[in-house]
């Protein structure tokens, strides 16, 4: 049997690149040998792209940018290469390939510029497309559109700082007004918890915002959720199917920061979520609902709080979760019957199957 070429796309410009490298690994190395060939790919924080031929122990501590094996390589978006540009000394060779994994998150990963390139190329690749990619990672977007559905979601309001800076006054008001406090105020556009900030009275407003807009200039301000925070796993095309267990995360911080998902290792995760069946139930079709919507394919993981034990109000969606063995969509599945390489088979034969 022929192996599959798989391009395993890893790194990127995000403040997410070090959580790739980990995803990426243990994606490498799960990946089965029998079935695939592995390409990976590293895109280093200055976004410049390699081949690494190196050995894959050195991708999740950022070694293998030091590494004398790998070879500047790229996407083009012709779509008659069919495969991933690699550069030599002399002259360019063109490596086949018949899938790409992009294992990147936030922006320039999982904001669907790289998924408008993949696109263009013709080659197929796993999880959402470009237009979902994009809208998944704006939350005022994603909010919109899931509230023009009536999907239940924490008040909100967003705003473009530039427009704060002209009227602070005005925002400062209209949050007091709308929300009152405590809020959470984020960027859009941010991922694993960077720049958002709990503000409890609206004397913390302001360096709030001020840090927001460091990541982006769209801001999204939010009531404060008390309850409980709970993931549901989706995986499919057209017929996107729940993982049967949802997870609920117990952060070890006032809120689950970047520290407490990928450094401190305190917050626990209870699979499955400690909720009645019923909820439990309605949070799955909630998640399929919102994934159907929003027009997402291969996988994405739907994250919710559940005030009270019953009331559910959707968070977001991560078009390319976290991908450690420790990371809450793979094990979803493994707690259901797939196991994590049974699951990356999966994602893509659900990229093949969508080309
Ligand atoms: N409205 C809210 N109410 C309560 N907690 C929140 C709210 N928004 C965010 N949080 C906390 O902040 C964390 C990160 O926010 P989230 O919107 O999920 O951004 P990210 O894309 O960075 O994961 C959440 O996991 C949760 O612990
Ligand atoms: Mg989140």
């Amino acid at each position: 049997m022929n192996r599959k070429k798989i391009a395993v796309l890893f790194g990127g410009r995000s403040s997410e690149h070090e959580v790739s490298r980990v995803s990426a690994y243990s994606v490498i190395n799960n990946l089965s040998s029998d079935k695939y060939e592995i390409y990976p790919i590293g895109i280093t924080k200055e976004g410049r792209w390699f081949l690494y031929e190196g050995p894959v122990d050195a991708i999740p501590n950022g070694r293998w940018e030091q590494s004398e094996q790998k070879r500047p390589a790229f996407l083009s978006p012709d779509r008659s290469v069919g495969g991933i540009v690699v550069c030599g000394p002399d002259q360019q060779e063109i490596l086949p390939v018949d899938c790409v994994f992009p294992v990147l998150h936030g922006k320039n990963g999982e904001d669907g510029t790289m998924q408008g390139l993949l696109e263009l190329s013709g080659l197929p690749f796993v999880g959402c497309k470009a237009l979902s990619s994009a809208i998944c990672m704006d939350k005022a977007v994603t909010h919109t559109l899931l509230s023009g559905v009536g999907i239940q979601q924490a008040q909100y309001l967003w705003f473009y700082y530039p427009r704060y800076l002209e009227h602070p006054d005005k925002v400062q008001l209209k949050i007091s007004a709308r929300l009152g406090y405590p809020v959470f105020v984020k960027p859009a556009g941010s991922g694993s918890s960077v720049g958002i900030s709990r503000v409890n009275s609206e004397g913390e407003l302001d360096a709030a915002i001020r840090l927001a807009a460091t990541e982006g200039e769209k801001i999204l301000v939010e009531e404060a959720v008390c309850g409980q925070e709970v993931e549901c796993a989706v995986l499919g095309n057209d017929q996107p199917e729940a993982a049967p267990m949802i997870g609920e995360i117990g952060a070890s911080a006032v809120f689950y920061d970047y520290d407490d998902k990928y450094k401190s290792g305190k917050s626990k995760l209870y699979i499955p979520a400690r909720l009645s069946e019923e909820v439990t139930q309605e949070i799955r079709a909630i998640a399929v609902r919102a994934y159907r919507t929003l027009g997402c394919r291969g996988f994405t993981r739907v994250d919710f709080f559940v005030r009270d034990h019953k009331d559910i109000l959707l968070n977001e969606l991560n078009t390319i979760p976290g991908f450690t063995p420790i990371s809450m969509y793979p094990k979803l599945w493994e707690a259901s019957g797939l196991p994590y390489s049974k699951l990356l088979d999966r994602l893509i034969d659900l990229a093949l199957e969508q080309a």
